[in-house]
């Protein structure tokens, strides 16, 4: 008999709170985050730290059981990392981010945390979500106590105006996008997504938003007004140029390329040749569409990458039509984007001379393998909350029962591989805490709605934009309410 069928829906989610229990990182007696994974069978490398983006849906757990303080302690803890003052050296973490992990360490009988920014991770990619991250986390914590004290503080307020300040810095680029190299997200490895990568975009649309209700416009009235102008610009050119479904790709099928002024329709010069017309004109139903993985000079990235589209749909980036085109996509192509573990990273896979160049032939991102349309389980809460968010819970159930039958089993691997997602990944962790907590969390999600609003946004209210600044200390905030 197989071990699955012992294991019944309670055990696996028991199984589930235990190992989350496990992976609890304490720091000078109190819970500070959650270790990525508890796998004592391979070489931890930092898989013994806590990532913050990891971290995210462990948070979100912890939230909505009331154990809120742990994400507290993790805020307050990760905002001491945060770098406070401009760095003379080229090589330290620049002022205001926040780094990608942290680990305990003890010397001489005292605990000390230590970041790492990228300097110690393989390729040393510079983890540019995580400060976005971030600042959508301390959101979710002020919704879910209520207690909007924290975001008050001093050191709080000015934690979240450096964030907005590097974000918001001018820079060598006209796009409302941020301009961010490889890896810099969940993808920290490189997949050709260097320049205005749809993730980081979503993110960083969702900080500003988060930002904005946060901020007290005290002292913060160049940063308020900042965020003001930036959103709507922001949302507008997400929502313009990077969607795709069979209209627009009948647009620029017939684009002219070498336009020059202000007349100009192909705006970034897209060069029809390419883009993969043939197979998209084939993938795409009638109705669904998605947001594009990169658009820049002469750019279009048609991958399609889950964490963008489905936080697009979360935070209200992506217009009603689209959000809705968006699961309609996910729902005619489900053997593609889901198939048997819930969910692709992105799709297709980069294959054969394009994978060799893109990746730099890197082998832990072959074809259908990890980042390179790999499935990742933890994606599944996210595909949760946008189902709720467009009325499309059937979809996130049908999700959530195909992962169930392995996860436990297979005991919570990092990743799967294959085209169906029917590998456990090459080299996946076992006992992957965003994987557990995926799970658990895309299943709080569909039993109570009312969580939602934990990370999701309403409509960009076009009054709060003229709005700002009325905020005072203290006063409820129009923008949280
Ligand atoms: C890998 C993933 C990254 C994750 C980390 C810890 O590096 O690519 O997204 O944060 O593992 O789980």
């Amino acid at each position: 008999m197989h071990v699955n069928e012992l294991l019944t829906e309670e055990n696996i989610e028991e199984q589930a709170w235990k190992a989350l229990e496990q992976s609890i990182l304490y720091y000078q007696g109190r819970p500070i985050g959650t270790v990525a994974a508890y796998d004592a069978s391979v070489e931890a490398l930092n898989y013994d730290q806590c990532f913050i983006r990891d971290f995210v849906s462990s948070a979100l757990i912890f939230l909505i059981k009331g154990r809120t303080d742990i994400v507290r302690n993790f805020l307050e803890e990760t905002l001491k990392l945060q770098p406070k003052e401009r760095q003379l050296d080229a090589y330290k973490p620049g002022k205001g981010l926040i780094p990608a992990s942290f680990k305990v360490i003890s010397l001489n009988g005292q605990e000390y945390l230590e970041a790492d920014f990228g300097e110690h991770a393989i390729a040393r990619v510079t983890p540019v979500d995580s400060c976005l991250w971030w600042i959508i986390l301390l959101r979710a914590y002020v919704i879910a106590t209520k207690d909007f004290s924290i975001v008050y503080k001093p050191e709080f307020q000015n934690g979240i105006r450096l964030i907005m300040e590097i974000c918001l810095a001018n820079r060598f680029d006209m796009y409302p996008t941020l301009l961010v190299p490889d890896g810099a997200c969940m993808i920290d490895r490189r997949l050709g997504i260097y320049g205005h990568p749809l993730e980081i975009q979503v993110l960083f649309y969702t900080a500003l938003r988060a930002a904005r209700e946060m901020l007290i416009c005290n002292g913060n009235q160049d940063i308020v007004a900042a965020i003001d102008n930036r959103l709507p610009l922001l949302c507008a050119h997400i929502r313009q140029h990077y969607w795709i479904d069979i209209y627009r790709l009948n647009a620029i099928y017939r684009f002219k390329s070498e336009e020059y002024g202000k007349t100009a329709v192909n705006l970034f010069n897209i060069y029809v040749d390419s883009l993969p017309y043939y197979e998209l004109d084939k993938w795409l139903p009638r109705k669904g569409g998605y947001l594009a993985g990169n658009v820049g000079p002469s750019q279009l990235d048609t991958r399609f990458f889950s964490l963008g589209n489905l936080m697009a749909i979360i935070s209200d980036l992506a217009t009603e039509e689209q959000s809705q085109a968006i699961m309609t996509l996910i729902e005619e192509r489900w053997d593609d984007l889901v198939g048997d573990m819930p969910m692709k990273i992105c799709f297709p896979a980069l294959e054969h001379e394009e994978y060799r160049i893109v990746t730099g032939c890197d082998p832990k991102n072959i074809p259908w393998s990890y980042h390179n349309a790999g499935s990742w389980p933890v994606l599944m809460w996210m595909l949760a909350a946008a189902s709720v968010k467009t009325n499309k819970t059937g979809l996130a159930r049908k999700a959530i029962e195909i992962a169930q039958a392995r996860l436990g089993e297979d005991e919570w691997p990092e990743y799967y591989d294959g085209k169906k997602g029917r590998l456990i990944g090459k080299q996946a962790r076992k006992y992957q805490t965003w994987t557990i907590t995926g799970y658990l969390l895309a299943k709080e999600l569909i039993a109570n709605p009312s969580y939602l609003p934990l990370v999701s946004f309403d409509e960009l209210p076009p009054e709060a934009i003229s709005r700002a600044c009325e905020f005072e200390i203290g006063s409820v905030d129009p923008y949280m309410s």
